[in-house]
This record gives structure tokens, C-alpha cells and sequence, in this order.
């Protein structure tokens, strides 16, 4: 871990009042920026496309979505997360504006938190009136996605298709009786078109909050370099990423991709498992999982008894209600709207969250006893492009040919964009120890507690999620240069 005297604010959105400018001797005048710099082009030899790189993983395709007939309601685009189409909980009302879809630890969309909540209600991520923004960072996730190779999901259709085999078949009735017609629609690993979309808005969203920081490219007559990972998702979130901020087709020159290989044995400091032995380890690197396992048997267990009934020719198990509500998540991401959805009751819901928030917490967050090794790789990139210092040493997640060539690494940039993996964001802010999102201490493993805790993983860790941390000249500040990290 690394102590920032410089931090001064923590976390989250919202407004703040406007400040007003005094007229200046050249207002109402015609002015322009120019972007790309003149003479500039990729150099596709030292950043080569995915085809070259290699290492996509797996990208297995699923079924084409037909919302139009398989939706409860057209999309309505005054509606959060538009165009996917939630459901209310088993035992809700309309009248309630219980969210279902904020309630899905990492497979919930990212939206916007009032600070309040962490305890900074007047905190804004508006840039002061006497500083002026010189650096932006963000380290940003991927958006949504299929499930990922051998998840939850996956075995619990393949029960399905086994009990269809048997001598009694399966029956579904009541509300579980779609599960007589249900076929498993999902890929593996892609991004989703509402995946596509988050990206993309992100790419929109950073244009026009931080466009103005490519005049620096301009002065210095360079491309920016922005970076992924080798997987199939993480180089089209990048594109997606690229296509919103520079437009179409012009992120294709404007903006240096590289791609760094994510597999197992490899240095990259935005998929760390690669290189710490220990991530993978059940007692070490997972041990939130099991946590989470253990609590889902106890809180799942009266839905099994409740759904039951409406099943004969195949056993729920507590294993069976996570997948379904995963289903809910994953179909409604992916397809635009899923009928597992309304199986499940406000309460249920809110175990699910819970079930996230324990495995989060204790595989990546301050339970885990090897997420602040992981987040170090990506710590010591930023402190060094901040201090514009090349790396001394190469004793953590950094790759050395890489980060030691100013071309693949340049330490001069005003705008930074990585693009990561949900655990990398939350190893990160854990070497960090943003204290904000871990204040009430360590999640209790017994059950849900009735008081709200602040860590929850739809918050932190959702599709499209991004930590900025925005580097300012403050005239009036000593030291002038300040630090903020936004979540
Ligand atoms: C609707 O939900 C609200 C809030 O949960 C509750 O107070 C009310 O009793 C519910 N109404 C019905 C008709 O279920
Ligand atoms: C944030 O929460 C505070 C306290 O609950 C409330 O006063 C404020 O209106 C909220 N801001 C927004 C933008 O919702
Ligand atoms: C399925 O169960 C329902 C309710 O018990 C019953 O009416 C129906 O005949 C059953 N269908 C089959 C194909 O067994
Ligand atoms: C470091 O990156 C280079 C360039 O991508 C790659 O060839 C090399 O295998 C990487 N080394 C490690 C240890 O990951
Ligand atoms: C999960 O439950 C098992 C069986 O009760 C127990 O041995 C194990 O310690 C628990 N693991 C965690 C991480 O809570
Ligand atoms: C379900 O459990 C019951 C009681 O344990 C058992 O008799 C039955 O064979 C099981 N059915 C299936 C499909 O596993
Ligand atoms: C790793 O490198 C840093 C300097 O970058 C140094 O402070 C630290 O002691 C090194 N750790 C190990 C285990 O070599
Ligand atoms: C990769 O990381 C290991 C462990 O920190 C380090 O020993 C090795 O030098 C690194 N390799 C490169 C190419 O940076
Ligand atoms: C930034 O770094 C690049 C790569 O080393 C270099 O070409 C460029 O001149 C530098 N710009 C400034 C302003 O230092
Ligand atoms: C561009 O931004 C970087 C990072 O803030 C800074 O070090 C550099 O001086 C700027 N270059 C110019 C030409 O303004
Ligand atoms: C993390 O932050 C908390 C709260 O600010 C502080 O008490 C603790 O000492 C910090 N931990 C480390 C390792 O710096």
C-alpha cells in the first residue's frame, strides 16, 4: 500500500453549483482546437491488432435476441438502463421504486451513487473554480458480458437437459412453467450490444468532460496510447471505448491500442491473477467465494422450499436459486429482458446483492489477503506517469518491455485509459485503501446485517465501473498540484 498525502476527496458524482466566469476580453470569439495532430499516425508495428497479438480466449456466441417477442414491455427510454427491460420482485408493487437490476453485485450496469452515501454529501467531481484539470486517469471495466466459461448458469441448464432425459421428464408449473420451454441462449465471455453500449457511453461521457486535455497531444504532436488486455471483450470495450471519445472511424487513427496478453504466466498489471500465484489459490486468492457459497445455502434455502412445488423431476438446490437469479441477470444483459426476473421477491433480491458484496470483499476487497498485491501493478503505473518517472524495478505485475519503453509506456500523457477487469478496479482501490467504500468494516458472513453496510459490490464493482483520478494545478493550494480519486 502506498500513503497519498495528496488525496483530498473520495468517490462519486453529483452536482455542485455553477460557478460563473467573468467576461473576458475575447468573449463571444470564434475558436477551434485541433486534434489529431498534423503528421501523426499509428504505428502499427508497435501496436499491432488482436489478430496479431493473439490470446482471445473464449468467445463463444449465443442466440440473437428477439426482445420485440420475448420482452414483458417495449424498452422505454425514459427509463434507467434503457434498453434493457427489468421486472418488479415476485412480491413487489409498482408503486415501489425498488430497483432490481442495482441489485446484482458485478452484473449490475454501473449508475451514478450519491456521495452522501459514503458519508461526503457536498463532495463533487466538478473540477474547482481555482484549479485547473492537467491529467485524467481512469481505469475502467468492461461492460456487460455473457457469463463467464463454466459459471453457475451452465450446470444448472445442463440439469435441466439431463432431468429431460430421465424416465419422468422434468414438469414446471405456476410461475416456473416457461422452464418447460426454456433453452440456454447465452455465449461465453463476449461483450453483449448492451455491453457495447456502456463502453461506448463511457468513450461519449470522457469526450466531453475531458476533451480538451488532446490539445496537450497537439502541442507535443502525439498520438495518446490507451491499453487492454488480449481477450475478445477487452479489446472491443476498448474499441467501444475509443469509438465514443474519438467517433467513427476516426478512433482507428487516432489513438494508439495496445494490447497486452492476458494469460497465465504473462505481466499485466490489468489482469494480475496472471502473475500472482496466489489469486487462484481457494484459501488465498478466493476464499469470498466460498464465503459467499456458504451463505447463499443458508439464505436460498427457503426459496427452494418456496419454489419447489412448482418443480417435479428435478431437486432445486441453493446452488439452483443463484443460478436462476443469475440467469436473470445474464438474460435480461444480454437478451433485454429475462423471465427469471419476476421469480424472485424484493428480499431475495437483496441476498443476492449480499452474496456478491461477501465475495468481493473478501476475494478483492479488504478480506482478501492478496488483493493489494494484485492492485500494486497498476498502483505503480499511475504513481509513475503522475511523477513522470520511469519504473525503478520490476517486482510486481509490471512487464518491464513494455513499461520500460516510453513509446509502449509514455510517462507525458494529459489523458490515461486503461481498460480492466471488475476485481483489477477493486484490487486497485484496495492497495489504494479508499477507506470510504470499506468504513463499516469487515462484512459479517453469518447473514445479511439489517444495517446498511458500505461496501456493495453493484457499487464498486458493476459492468462499465471506473475509478478516475483527475490531476489538478491549483493556484491558490499549497502544494498546487492535488490529487482526487473519483468512483
Ligand atoms: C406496495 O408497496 C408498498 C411499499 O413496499 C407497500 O407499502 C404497499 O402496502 C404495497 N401495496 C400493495 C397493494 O401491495
Ligand atoms: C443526495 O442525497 C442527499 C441526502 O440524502 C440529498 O439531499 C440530495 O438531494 C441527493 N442528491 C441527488 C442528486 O440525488
Ligand atoms: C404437470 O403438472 C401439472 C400440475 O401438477 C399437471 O396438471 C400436468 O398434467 C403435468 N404435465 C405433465 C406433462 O406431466
Ligand atoms: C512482456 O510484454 C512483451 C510485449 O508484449 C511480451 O512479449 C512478453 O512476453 C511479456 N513478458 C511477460 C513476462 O509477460
Ligand atoms: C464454508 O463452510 C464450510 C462448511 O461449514 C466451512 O468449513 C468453511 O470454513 C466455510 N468457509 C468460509 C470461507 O466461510
Ligand atoms: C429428489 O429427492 C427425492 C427425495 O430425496 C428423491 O426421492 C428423488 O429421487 C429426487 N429426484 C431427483 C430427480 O433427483
Ligand atoms: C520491489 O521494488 C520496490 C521498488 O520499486 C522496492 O521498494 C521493494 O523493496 C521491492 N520488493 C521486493 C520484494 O523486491
Ligand atoms: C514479471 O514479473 C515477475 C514477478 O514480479 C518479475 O520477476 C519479472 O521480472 C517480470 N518480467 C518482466 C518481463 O517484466
Ligand atoms: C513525450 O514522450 C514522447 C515519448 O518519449 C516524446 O516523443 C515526446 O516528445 C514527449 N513530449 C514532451 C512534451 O515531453
Ligand atoms: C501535457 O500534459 C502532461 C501531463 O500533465 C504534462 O506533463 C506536459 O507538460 C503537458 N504538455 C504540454 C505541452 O502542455
Ligand atoms: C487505510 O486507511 C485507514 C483509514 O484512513 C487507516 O486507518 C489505515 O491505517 C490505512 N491503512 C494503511 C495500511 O495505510
Amino acid at each position: 500500500m502506498i500513503n497519498l498525502a495528496l488525496l483530498l476527496a473520495v468517490l462519486t458524482v453529483v452536482s455542485a453549483s455553477p460557478f460563473e466566469k467573468r467576461a473576458s476580453a475575447n468573449a463571444g470569439a470564434t475558436s477551434s482546437d485541433v486534434f489529431p495532430p498534423t503528421g501523426t499516425k499509428v504505428n502499427s508495428a508497435l501496436f499491432p491488432g488482436e489478430t496479431v497479438i493473439g490470446y482471445p480466449g473464449v468467445t463463444a456466441t449465443g442466440v440473437e435476441p428477439l426482445a420485440i417477442q420475448t420482452a414483458a414491455a417495449y424498452p422505454n427510454s425514459n427509463e434507467a438502463f434503457f434498453p434493457l427491460v427489468g421486472a418488479a420482485p415476485a412480491d413487489n408493487n409498482a408503486s415501489s421504486d425498488f430497483s432490481i437490476i442495482k441489485q446484482w453485485g458485478n452484473l449490475s450496469p454501473w449508475c451514478t451513487v450519491n456521495s452522501s452515501f459514503y458519508g461526503l454529501p457536498s463532495a463533487s467531481p466538478l473540477v474547482p473554480d481555482q484549479c485547473e484539470i492537467t491529467q485524467v486517469h481512469l481505469l475502467y471495466r468492461h461492460g456487460a458480458r455473457y457469463p463467464t466459461t463454466g459459471s453457475l448458469p451452465t450446470a444448472f441448464s445442463a440439469k435441466l437437459q439431463q432431468a429431460t432425459k430421465s424416465m419422468q421428464g422434468f414438469n414446471a408449473t405456476g410461475d416456473l412453467s416457461f422452464l418447460n420451454g426454456w433453452t440456454y441462449k447465452l455465449g461465453a465471455e463476449l461483450l453483449t450490444p448492451f455491453g457495447r453500449l456502456q463502453n461506448f457511453e463511457l468513450g461519449v461521457e470522457f469526450r466531453q468532460l475531458y476533451g480538451h486535455l488532446l490539445n496537450n497531444f497537439t502541442e507535443q504532436g502525439a498520438l495518446p496510447v490507451f491499453r487492454t488486455e488480449s481477450q475478445d471483450r477487452m479489446v472491443k470495450t476498448a474499441q467501444n471505448f475509443a469509438a465514443g471519445f474519438f467517433g467513427v472511424p476516426e478512433f482507428l487513427d487516432e489513438v494508439s491500442l495496445e494490447i497486452v496478453v492476458e494469460a497465465t504466466g504473462f505481466n499485466n498489471t490489468g489482469a494480475p491473477y496472471g502473475t500472482c500465484k496466489n489469486s487462484n489459490v481457494a484459501s488465498r486468492g478466493s476464499i469470498g467465494s466460498t464465503a459467499a457459497t456458504n451463505f447463499s445455502a443458508t439464505a436460498f434455502a427457503p426459496t427452494v422450499s418456496r419454489l419447489q412445488p412448482y418443480l417435479t423431476g428435478v431437486n432445486l438446490t441453493t446452488a439452483d436459486v443463484v443460478s436462476m437469479l443469475q440467469l436473470c441477470s445474464y438474460e435480461t444483459v444480454a437478451l433485454g429482458y429475462s423471465q427469471f426476473c419476476k421469480l424472485f421477491t424484493l428480499e431475495e433480491f437483496k441476498d443476492y446483492e449480499y452474496y456478491y458484496d461477501i465475495a468481493f470483499y473478501y476475494n478483492n476487497g479488504f478480506g482478501s489477503p492478496v488483493a493489494a498485491a494484485q492492485g500494486k501493478g497498476y498502483l505503480e503505473e499511475f504513481v509513475s506517469r503522475f511523477e513522470h518517472q520511469a519504473l525503478a524495478e520490476y517486482n510486481s505485475t509490471t512487464n518491464s518491455t513494455l513499461d520500460s519503453n516510453a513509446a509502449t509506456f509514455p510517462l507525458n500523457q494529459s489523458i490515461y485509459a486503461d481498460a480492466t477487469h471488475e476485481v483489477v478496479v477493486l484490487d486497485t482501490l484496495t492497495a489504494l485503501n479508499l477507506s470510504a467504500i470499506f468504513s463499516s468494516g469487515p462484512l459479517p458472513l453469518t447473514g445479511r446485517p439489517q444495517q446498511q453496510q458500505s461496501f456493495v459490490a453493484s457499487q464498486v464493482v458493476p459492468f462499465a465501473t471506473h475509478l478516475v483520478i483527475q490531476v489538478m494545478e491549483c493556484s491558490q493550494m499549497s502544494p498546487t498540484k492535488q490529487i482526487r480519486f473519483l468512483l
